[in-house]
């Protein structure tokens, strides 16, 4: 099989490249994300393993359907960005990688928490300076606070996990809810009310953009915090800057932001960047963005590349596909 891989960095390369000699696959790494564009470049190959900025749309699909691309092998849990339709039209198979380190990610999004509540961002730069003054770094415990966890799949259950530690009240939204102890479930609007920390864990999906607006802003406890690891597009970040610039919300955490594409994962040092709203987001003392490194663990790594090409083998040999997305 051949497979062309898009948007990959050294380190994909580098869990690739331990595992694949279970396989003995013709990889092409390319650095280029899928698009319109750069589809063709995947002419000669079986499959295409693109990720999560990758652009896998209607337009996209037929140019690698008419190249003969016979399977969209995800390297990502997420899969918005895929025309599931018109794969399926078009006779693609899709698959993903439904699981690789849900604490991975649940970890990072406490490592934000943590970071921003206790103000490290700003604590680390002082001490480097050598200055040891405390003010203005109070910050406040998470014991006794309620956490609002919106998605408790896999991902949100390891987060409750964490928060159980922690001595966190957790109430939960998810349109599935499930009997997990310590956790409570509630609507929407009451986890919106009632929660300190509101922490996003759910899939983006045609019907949940901008979950978090100005409306559900409005709801949202004065001085709570709002932690984003799964999908930019949940949230709208011009709401979100407004109720940061108004002072209504003690902080935001953001691994993930709706207009990334073309800017996470890449060195824009020396250009700076065009998109004023996440400048400003940036340049806010209460918001820390990271470029969506959540998933960035060992663990992790090792385990998308494990299960994306045990998915692709089980495609090569007409077996079910164990984690395909119809
Ligand atoms: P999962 O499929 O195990 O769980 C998702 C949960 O969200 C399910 O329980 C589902 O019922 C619930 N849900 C669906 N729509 C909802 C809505 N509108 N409101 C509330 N809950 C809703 O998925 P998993 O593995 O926990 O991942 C969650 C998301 O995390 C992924 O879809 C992806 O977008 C994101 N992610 C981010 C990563 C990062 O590096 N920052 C890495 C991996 C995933």
């Amino acid at each position: 099989m051949k497979i062309t891989m898009f948007d990959t960095k050294p380190y994909d390369k580098k869990y690739f490249e331990e595992v694949n000699p279970n396989y003995g696959f013709d990889i092409k790494y390319l650095e280029s994300t899928l698009g319109e564009n750069s589809a063709i470049m995947a002419k000669g190959s079986d499959v295409v393993c693109p990720f999560v900025n990758c652009n896998v749309d209607k337009k996209v699909i037929d140019i690698l359907a008419d190249e003969g691309i016979r399977l969209i092998a995800m390297r990502s849990a997420g899969f918005n960005n895929v025309d599931l339709k018109r794969a399926a039209e078009r006779v693609l198979k899709v698959v993903r990688v439904p699981a690789y380190s849900p604490h991975a990610v649940a970890e990072h999004s406490f490592a934000m928490l943590l970071t921003l509540v206790r103000k490290m961002q700003h604590a680390y730069v002082r001490t480097r300076e050598f200055n040891f003054s405390l003010s203005g770094l109070e910050g406040f415990d998470l014991y006794g606070k309620t956490i609002g966890i919106i998605g408790t799949g896999k991902i949100g259950r390891c987060a409750a996990d964490i928060a159980k530690g922690f001595g966190m009240h957790i109430m939960a939204y998810d349109p599935y809810p499930q009997q997990i102890e310590g956790i409570e479930y509630a609507n929407l609007e009451q986890l919106l009310k009632k929660s300190d920390i509101i922490s996003l864990y759910c899939p983006l999906t045609k019907d949940n953009r901008h979950l978090i607006n100005a409306e559900s802003l409005k709801m949202i406890k004065k001085n709570a915090v709002i932690i984003n690891t799964s999908r930019g597009g949940l949230v709208n970040s011009e709401d979100l800057l407004e109720a940061l610039k108004e002072k209504r919300l003690a902080g935001a955490a953001l691994d993930v932001y709706e207009e990334e594409a073309g800017i996470f994962f890449t060195d824009q040092s020396n250009e700076g960047i065009e998109d004023d709203t996440l400048a400003r987001l940036i340049s806010m003392p209460n918001v820390i963005v990271t470029s969506h490194q959540g998933y960035l663990t060992e663990e992790a790594l090792r385990a998308i590349s494990e299960t994306t090409l045990k998915n692709i083998s089980e495609f090569e040999q007409g077996l079910p596909l164990s984690n395909e997305i119809k």
